[in-house]
């Protein structure tokens, strides 16, 4: 009797190991899905910077605008940043060209290029697929302004003040 039970507990557990195996590796093999892509550009925060609009109306922004640019700069040490078309970008690159390009590109602040390589490749192919599910959109932004030239389009000015005494 008391063999029985050590032998169907030993069943049960491996059965939970089993099962708890087969859970996890069924979600890390998902596959990179449009569905996951678009929630990345969402809450890793592309659409904040890259999608006009976004930020001021609290993400109130049609999917059809959405990682379209942004022709409001950034300033700071650094001169006036732009954030880019995405949709134009990675239309001029297949996925494996993303993959090499979001795990080496150093940009000029405030874009967290930093973040963008920590991606899982699943996720930045998720991210491909999703912005390349996406219409066309040729839109330019503006050009990078150096540290040295003043922009001539509205910009957010992120020069750091001293403590007010
Ligand atoms: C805080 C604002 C901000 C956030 C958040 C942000 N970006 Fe950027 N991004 C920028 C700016 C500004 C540039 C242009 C930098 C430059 O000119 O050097 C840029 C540039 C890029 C580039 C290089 C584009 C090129 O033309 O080569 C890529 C790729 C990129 N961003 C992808 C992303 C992705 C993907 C996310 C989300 C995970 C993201 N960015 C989040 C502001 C941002």
């Amino acid at each position: 009797m008391k063999r029985w039970i050590v032998a169907g507990s030993t069943l049960c557990l491996g059965l939970a190991v089993g099962l708890t195996k087969l859970t996890f590796s069924e979600s890390s093999a998902m596959p990179p899905s449009i569905e996951r892509g678009r929630y990345l550009a969402m809450i890793g925060g592309c659409n904040d910077c890259h999608t006009p609009g976004y930020q001021t109306s609290a993400g109130d922004v049609p999917e059809e605008r959405w990682l379209t640019g942004n022709p409001l700069g950034f300033s700071g040490p650094w001169g006036t940043t732009y954030p880019s078309n995405l949709r134009r970008l990675l239309a001029n690159m297949d996925e494996e060209a993303w993959v090499r390009y979001a795990r080496t590109v150093e940009t000029r602040p405030p874009m967290p290029w930093f973040n963008l390589r920590a991606f899982a490749e699943d996720d930045l192919r998720a991210l491909y697929r999703f912005t390349r599910s996406l219409p066309a959109d040729d839109t330019a932004v503006p050009d990078y302004v150096p540290s040295d030239k003043k922009p001539v389009t509205p910009h957010i000015d992120m020069v750091p003040k001293p403590a007010e005494p």
